[in-house]
């Protein structure tokens, strides 16, 4: 594979609903949403990017807008794409938007992560969220673990 910095890269509104999405969820989380909560994510109050490395999507990034509010639902790169910066890409297009001085000069981004997802962890304080709260027994287990997981709610 090609360095990432020679790559072609390309960050647009997609359509998420499309099955290339569906296997990047797949692929990289170990509890992916199910098909249909996956679909779900559309019209005006959702935002959904996908990344595109040299043309082929790689990764995405689910968004829902509620007032002066984006609350980032999923983000995730396909695993034979992660550690190249890409992760960082997407985030960084989020909170672009969310910082727009024309139109949402004020808008807070929010998100929870799995408390054992260090990887996520880090690129969010990496770009400045906080921790902002606890939800015991929020995320189904990953199997083969059996127990429910604490999510961190994070806001920047
Ligand atoms: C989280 C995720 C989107 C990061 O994407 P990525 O392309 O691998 O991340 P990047 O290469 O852009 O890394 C950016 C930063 O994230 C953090 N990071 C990424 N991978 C990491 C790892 N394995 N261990 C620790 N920190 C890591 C680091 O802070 C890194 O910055 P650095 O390279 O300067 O140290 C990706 O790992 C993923 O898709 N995971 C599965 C889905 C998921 O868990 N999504 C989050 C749900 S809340």
């Amino acid at each position: 594979m090609e360095p990432a910095e020679t790559l072609a890269k390309l960050i647009a509104p997609c359509d998420i609903s499309a099955p290339e999405f569906y296997l990047i969820e797949c692929a990289a989380h170990g509890a992916p949403w199910s098909r249909t909560s996956f679909n779900d994510c559309t019209g005006k109050y959702y935002r959904t990017q996908a990344l595109y490395v040299d043309q082929q999507p790689v990764g995405f990034t689910i968004c829902r807008l509620v007032a002066d509010e984006v609350t980032l639902m999923n983000i995730a790169v396909h695993p034979d794409y992660q550690g190249k910066g890409y992760g960082a890409l997407l985030l960084k297009d989020v909170l672009n938007y969310a910082s727009d001085k024309q139109s949402r000069p004020q808008y807070k981004v929010f998100l929870e992560v799995r408390e054992s997802n260090r990887s996520a962890i880090a690129l969010y304080r990496k770009y400045g969220f906080q921790d902002i709260g606890r939800r015991p027994g929020y995320y189904p287990p990953i199997p083969p673990a059996s127990k429910k997981e604490t999510a961190i709610v994070m806001r920047r």
